[in-house]
C-alpha cells in the first residue's frame, strides 16, 4: 500500500477520531467533567473504567452510561489511596487486556478567592487567612492524587508496548491569575501543569503521550455547585470574552481529540477550553 493511499484513510474523521475499542479510565468520573470525559468515550465505542470515591453517584454515572456502543463499568477507588487506584488499574487491564487511555481528572475546589463576585475583598480568601489544612487536603487530591493516578497506570502502559495516552484536568488558572478562585487551589494546579510536561517529557520514548485540558469555569458540582447558582456565576460569566461558562460538553471534543489517532504527535500541552478567558475581558 502507498504512502498516498494510508495517507488518504487517515484523512477521514471516522479513523482520525476512532477510539472503539480502546480501554479507558477516568479518574473523578461519577459527576461534572470526568463523567462527560467516560460519556464521550463509551458513546464512541470505548470500553470505559469509571473510578470515583462516591459509591453512591457513581452507580448513578455508571448506569446512565448503559445502551452506549462502548461499555462501562464502575470502581470506588480515591486518589489520595494509591492502592486504591492500583487495583483500579488492575481491574481494567483485567478485563481489556491493557489501559490505553488515562484522564487524571479528579480535583477538589479550596472555595473562593480573594475577591467576592461584587469585587468587595473577602477575607477569608486573603492570603494570610487561607488555611494550611485545606491546602494539604487540596494538594493530596489535585496534585499528590493525579501523581498516584499516573503512577499506577504508567507501569500497565509501558508493559503492554504500543504507547497510551494521559489527559490530566489542569485549569485555565495555570496560565492566568485569578480573584475568584482560592489561591490554594490555583497553587495545587500550577505545579500540575509541571508534572504534565515532566511525564510527557520522560514517556515520550514509550509512546506514551501525556496532555492537559485546561477548562475555564465550567458548571459542574465542584465546590458544593456554586457554579450552578445563577448569582455566584454572574461575575464569572461578565468576565469571560464569550459571556458563559462552560458546560461539561464543551469539553468532550478535546477528550476525544487526545484519546485518538488525530493527536498522536501531540504531547506536553495544554488544550485551553475556555470561552477566550485567558484574552482578558472584552465587554
Ligand atoms: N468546574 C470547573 O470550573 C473546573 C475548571 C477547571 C478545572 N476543573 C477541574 O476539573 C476536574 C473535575 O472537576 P468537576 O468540576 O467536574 O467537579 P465535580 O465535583 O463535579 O466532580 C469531581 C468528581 O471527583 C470525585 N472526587 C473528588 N475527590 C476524589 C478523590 N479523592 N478520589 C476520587 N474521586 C474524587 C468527586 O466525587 C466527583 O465525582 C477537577 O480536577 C477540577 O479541578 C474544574
Amino acid at each position: 500500500m502507498s504512502g498516498e493511499t494510508l495517507l488518504a484513510a487517515n484523512v477521514f474523521a471516522a479513523n482520525l477520531f476512532d477510539v472503539r475499542g480502546l480501554s479507558v479510565l477516568v479518574t473523578g468520573a461519577a459527576s461534572g467533567i470526568g463523567f462527560g470525559h467516560a460519556e464521550v468515550m463509551c458513546a464512541n465505542g470505548a470500553h470505559v473504567t469509571l473510578v470515583d470515591s462516591e459509591p453512591g453517584s457513581l452507580d448513578v454515572a455508571v448506569a446512565r452510561l448503559q445502551g452506549h456502543a462502548g461499555s462501562a463499568v464502575g470502581v470506588v477507588a480515591d486518589v489520595t489511596d494509591p492502592a486504591t487506584l492500583e487495583a483500579a488499574v488492575a481491574g481494567a487491564v483485567e478485563r481489556r487486556g491493557r489501559l490505553d487511555v488515562l484522564f487524571a481528572n479528579a480535583g477538589i475546589s479550596a472555595g473562593p478567592g480573594f475577591l467576592k463576585g461584587d469585587g468587595s475583598r473577602n477575607e477569608a480568601g486573603a492570603l494570610e487567612n487561607l488555611s494550611l489544612a485545606t491546602f494539604d487536603r487540596v494538594l493530596a487530591v489535585n496534585l499528590r492524587g493525579a501523581l498516584a493516578t499516573l503512577q499506577a497506570a504508567v507501569p500497565a502502559m509501558k508493559r503492554q508496548g504500543g504507547g497510551g495516552r494521559i489527559i490530566v484536568t489542569t485549569t485555565v488558572s495555570l496560565l492566568r491569575t485569578e480573584t475568584l478562585v482560592s489561591t490554594l487551589y490555583v497553587a495545587s494546579k500550577a505545579a500540575l501543569g509541571q508534572l504534565v510536561r515532566q511525564a510527557a517529557l520522560e514517556l515520550a520514548r514509550y509512546g506514551i503521550l501525556v496532555n492537559g485540558i485546561a477548562p475555564g469555569p465550567t458548571i459542574t458540582q465542584i465546590g458544593g455547585g456554586r457554579l450552578q447558582d445563577p448569582v455566584a456565576r454572574a461575575p464569572f460569566e461578565h468576565a469571560i470574552p464569550m459571556h458563559r461558562l462552560a458546560s461539561v460538553a464543551d469539553l468532550q471534543g478535546a477528550a476525544l481529540f487526545l484519546a485518538s489517532p488525530a493527536s498522536a504527535y501531540i504531547t506536553g500541552t495544554q488544550i485551553v477550553v475556555d470561552g477566550g478567558s485567558c484574552l482578558g475581558s472584552a465587554d
